[in-house]
């Protein structure tokens, strides 16, 4: 199997499709056995279809790192790490509409909107144009 070829301890696991309560605790459980460098669990869905918290049954099920994302605001990331509900929070629109987010954060500036009629578009706008923070 190709993952033979790569240091498991090295490889994530990230969850993209709609899993239930139920197939979410299933597959986190699962994947303990891989000894994977990290579980990443989307906790919703762009369209708001997914309504149910995934990530309280993946934390109780998945052994190893946990990474969260989707929706996570710098506040609710460092307090839901704070509180131990995952080990760590992954951004991205927020990352793609500031090219200095960590910055932005640490400084408590205001962020960029992301603008999402240019998610997917296929060309450098809305991937390379935002301003930082010194140009904003
Ligand atoms: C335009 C766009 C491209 C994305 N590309 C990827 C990708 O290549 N790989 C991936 O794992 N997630 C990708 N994502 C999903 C994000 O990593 C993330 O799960 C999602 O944006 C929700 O997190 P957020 O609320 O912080 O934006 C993409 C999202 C957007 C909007």
């Amino acid at each position: 199997m190709a993952v033979d070829a790569f240091h498991r301890q090295h490889l994530g696991f990230l969850v993209v499709v709609l899993l239930a309560l139920a197939l979410i605790g299933f597959v986190a459980d699962r994947l303990n056995a891989f000894k994977l460098a990290y579980l990443h669990v989307m906790r919703a869905d762009f369209l708001g279809v997914q309504k149910a918290d995934v990530m309280p049954v993946a934390r109780e099920k998945y052994k190893g790192v946990l990474v969260g994302n989707m929706g996570y605001s710098a506040d609710e990331a460092e307090a839901a790490i704070a509180e131990g509900k995952l080990d760590a929070v992954a951004f991205g629109t927020a990352f793609l509409a500031n090219p200095d987010l960590p910055a932005r954060i640490r400084a408590k500036a205001p962020l960029n909107a992301p603008d999402s009629n240019t998610f997917y578009a296929g060309g450098a706008k809305g991937y390379t144009d935002y301003p930082t923070l010194q140009v904003a």
